[in-house]
C-alpha cells in the first residue's frame, strides 16, 4: 500500500521514470505518521545524493524513539560522497558551455569535485548537441569509447558512471538508454537541478533520467562557476528556449519554450563578473533580442515596435515588460571598461532603438550577428524565417546607416529541402552583397520532429550540398578578405586574450568587430610612464594594422589604452 502511494506521489511529482525500488525500504509503522509525512515531502522534492550513499542509520532522537524501523535507513544528514569526481565534456553551442557551468555549480554545492581528465573521474558527463546529424554521431562514437573504458575499469576505482546531458538527451530520451546500455543518466537542458539526485540513483546501480522541459526554468539563482578563474571574457545566459519554430530546426524541441531570465539576476551576475576583472561579457540565448522580462517593473519604453520592418513572427510579440534594449542599456552601464556583445539574435527583433543604443554606448561592440540562413525568399519562406531577402537587405542597410563601420556576421544553411541552383545563386549573391566579417556555413541536415521532416523533401543530394557549401565558403572568404584588407592602416582597440596559438612570441586578442588581431609581444617606451610597457592578457591595447587575411589581422603594438577614452578604430 505504502509503496503504491509513494510511487503515485513520484509519478505526480514527475521527477523521474526510472527509479523503481526506492520505496521498498520505507518503515511501515503506523505510529510514525508525522515523520513519514516529512519523508514524503522530501521524496516529492527528490531525495538528495546523501540519501543514498553511505547508509549510516540516523542517530535516534531520544525524545521520539519508538521503534527502530520507523525511518528509512538511507536518510542521513551527514553526507559522505565516495564516488564524487565528475568530468565534463562539452559539445555544441555556447549555450552548452554556459550550461556546463550551471550543472557544475549545482553539483559542486552537493559535494562533487571536478576533475580535468576522464580517467580520474567517477562520473563522466557529456553535454551534448543535436543540431545536425554529425553532432550526434560524434557523441555515439564517444559513447562507444566510454563504454569500453567503463568495462575495463579496475574494481579498486569503483564503478564509472556515464551521463548524457543537454539537447541530445532531450531529443532522444529513453531511446539512448536502450541503444547504449553504458549510459547511466540522462538530463535534459531544464533538468540540471536534478543532477545530484540522478547521480545518486545511478550510484545505486539503476539508470535514471529527467528530460522534462520547463516553462519557466532559467537557473536565475544558479551562478555559473567560471571554468577559468582568470577569464577575460564570459558568457551570461539571458534567456532560454525558442518559440520561432524554423522548419529545419530542432532547438525548440530540445530547449523548449522561450523564457527570459529576470533582469536583476542578470545584472547581479554581470556585476560579479566585473568585480572579478572580466573585461567582456556576451549576452547569450537562442533569440536574445526577443528578451522580455515580464516580471520586471515596466519601463515607459519608447520602442516603436518590437518587430523590425518587413518581419513577422508565428507568435504574438509580447507587449510590456522589460525588453532587450532596456536590458542592454542597464548591462552596459555596469562597468564602462567592460565590452558587451550578444548572440544569437534573430533579424526580426531589431527595432531602431537597439541600433541607436549600440551606436551611442561606447562599450557595446559595433558588431552584430544577423543569421540570414538563405538569400532566396522562396527558401526563407519554406524555412519559416519570417522575412524576405529584400527585408533582410533593408535591415542590413539600416544597421549600416545607424552604426557606421558595424561588423556583421551570419549563419547560412545550404541544400535545404528543394533548394534549386537558382536559390543557391541567390545565397551566393547575398554573401557578396553584405560582405560579412564572419559566417557560419552549414549543409542542411534533416532532423526528426521538425516541420521540414514531416512535410518536406530532403531532396538535395549530399554531393550537391557539399559542392554548394564549398562555394559558399569560397565566396565568404573572398569577401571577408576584402573587408579585412580595408582595416589595414587603421588603429584598432584590441582586448588581449593571450599568447597566439601559432607563435609564442605573439599575442592575440579581438577588436571591437570581434576579428582576431595578432601582434608581436614586446615592450615599448611609454610617453607617460617611466617604465616600458608591455601588453598582458586582459589589457586593452592600441594596434596599428599592417596586414590581413580572410580570418585575422596582424598589427604593431602601439601602447596600452582603455575602453572609455579610445575610439574602437580610427
Ligand atoms: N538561434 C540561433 C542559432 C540556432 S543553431 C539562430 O536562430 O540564429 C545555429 C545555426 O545552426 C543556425 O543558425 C542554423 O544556421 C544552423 N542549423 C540549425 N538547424 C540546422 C539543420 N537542421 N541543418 C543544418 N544547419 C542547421
Ligand atoms: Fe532554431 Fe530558428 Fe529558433 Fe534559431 S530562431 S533556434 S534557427 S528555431
Ligand atoms: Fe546544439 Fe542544443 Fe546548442 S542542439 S546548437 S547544443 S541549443
Amino acid at each position: 500500500m505504502e509503496s503504491m502511494k509513494l510511487s503515485r506521489l513520484l509519478c505526480r511529482a514527475k521527477l523521474w521514470f526510472s527509479c523503481r525500488s526506492l520505496s521498498s525500504s520505507i518503515a511501515r509503522s503506523q505510529r510514525a505518521t508525522a515523520r513519514k509525512e516529512e519523508f514524503r515531502s522530501r521524496v516529492a522534492a527528490g531525495p538528495h545524493l546523501k540519501d543514498f550513499v553511505n547508509p549510516v542509520p540516523v542517530a535516534p532522537d531520544p525524545s521520539s524513539v519508538e521503534d527502530d524501523d520507523d525511518l528509512p535507513h538511507y536518510i542521513t544528514d551527514s553526507p559522505s560522497l565516495i564516488y564524487n569526481k565528475v568530468y565534463f565534456e562539452t559539445y555544441g553551442c555556447q549555450m552548452n558551455v554556459n550550461d556546463t557551468e550551471i550543472a557544475w555549480s549545482i553539483l559542486q554545492k552537493s559535494g562533487y569535485i571536478r576533475v580535468n581528465s576522464a580517467t580520474e573521474a567517477d562520473a563522466i558527463l557529456l553535454v551534448t548537441c543535436s543540431i545536425r546529424e554529425k553532432a550526434e554521431q560524434t557523441i555515439w562514437n564517444r559513447l562507444k569509447q566510454l563504454a569500453f573504458m567503463k568495462q575495463k575499469r579496475g574494481k579498486s576505482q569503483g564503478p564509472l558512471k556515464i551521463g548524457l546531458l543537454g539537447c541530445m538527451a532531450e531529443r532522444l530520451k529513453e531511446e539512448i538508454l536502450q541503444r547504449e546500455k553504458a549510459v547511466d543518466i540522462l538530463a535534459g537542458p531544464d533538468a540540471y537541478r536534478d543532477l545530484p539526485r540522478l547521480l545518486s540513483v545511478a550510484e545505486s546501480g539503476q539508470q535514471a533520467a529527467n528530460v522534462l522541459l520547463s516553462l519557466d526554468e532559467t537557473y536565475a539563482d544558479v551562478m555559473p562557476v567560471q571554468t577559468s578563474s582568470n577569464s577575460i571574457s564570459s558568457f551570461v545566459s539571458i534567456m532560454r528556449g525558442c518559440n520561432n519554430m524554423c522548419t529545419y530546426c530542432i532547438v525548440p524541441f530540445t530547449r523548449g519554450r522561450e523564457r527570459s531570465r529576470p533582469v536583476h539576476s542578470i545584472l547581479e551576475e554581470v556585476r560579479m563578473l566585473s568585480s572579478q576583472g572580466v573585461k567582456e561579457v556576451t549576452l547569450l540565448g537562442q533569440n536574445v533580442n526577443s528578451y522580455c522580462d515580464t516580471s520586471a517593473v515596466q519601463f515607459p519604453t519608447t520602442e516603436t515596435s518590437p518587430l523590425s520592418r518587413g518581419f513577422s513572427t508565428i507568435y504574438k510579440p509580447r507587449q510590456g515588460g522589460l525588453h532587450f534594449v532596456d536590458l542592454l542599456d542597464q548591462v552596459s552601464r555596469i562597468d564602462p571598461e567592460m565590452r558587451i556583445r550578444f548572440t544569437s539574435p534573430h533579424p526580426k527583433d531589431f527595432p531602431d532603438e537597439v541600433l541607436h543604443l549600440i551606436r551611442e554606448r561606447h562599450n557595446i561592440c559595433k558588431q552584430i550577428h544577423i543569421p540570414a540562413q538563405s538569400g532566396s525568399s522562396r527558401v526563407l519562406e519554406a524555412m519559416r524565417r519570417g522575412y524576405t531577402r529584400e527585408a533582410y537587405i533593408d535591415l542590413v542597410q539600416n544597421m549600416r546607416e545607424h552604426i557606421p563601420g558595424v561588423s556583421l556576421s551570419s549563419d547560412f544553411i545550404t541544400g535545404f529541402c528543394q533548394e534549386t541552383e537558382e536559390d543557391h545563386q541567390q545565397t551566393l549573391s547575398l554573401l557578396r552583397e553584405v560582405s560579412y566579417n564572419a559566417a557560419f556555413l552549414f549543409a542542411y541536415s534533416m532532423r526528426k520532429k521538425t516541420k521540414a521532416f514531416h512535410r518536406m523533401n530532403d531532396n538535395v543530394p549530399p554531393e550537391v550540398k557539399k559542392r554548394r557549401l564549398e562555394e559558399l565558403i569560397a565566396v565568404f572568404r573572398e569577401e571577408a578578405e576584402k573587408v579585412n584588407q580595408r582595416a589595414v592602416g587603421s588603429t584598432q582597440l584590441v582586448l588581449v586574450e593571450g599568447v597566439s596559438k601559432r607563435s609564442s612570441s605573439d599575442l592575440c586578442g579581438r577588436n571591437d568587430g570581434n576579428t582576431k588581431v595578432v601582434f608581436h609581444d614586446h615592450s615599448i617606451a611609454s610617453n607617460s610612464l617611466e617604465n616600458d610597457v608591455r601588453a598582458r592578457p586582459g589589457d586593452y591595447v592600441l594596434v596599428k594594422i599592417i596586414s590581413s587575411s580572410s580570418q585575422s589581422l596582424r598589427g604593431r603594438f602601439l601602447g596600452l589604452a582603455n575602453l572609455q577614452s579610445s575610439p574602437a578604430y580610427s
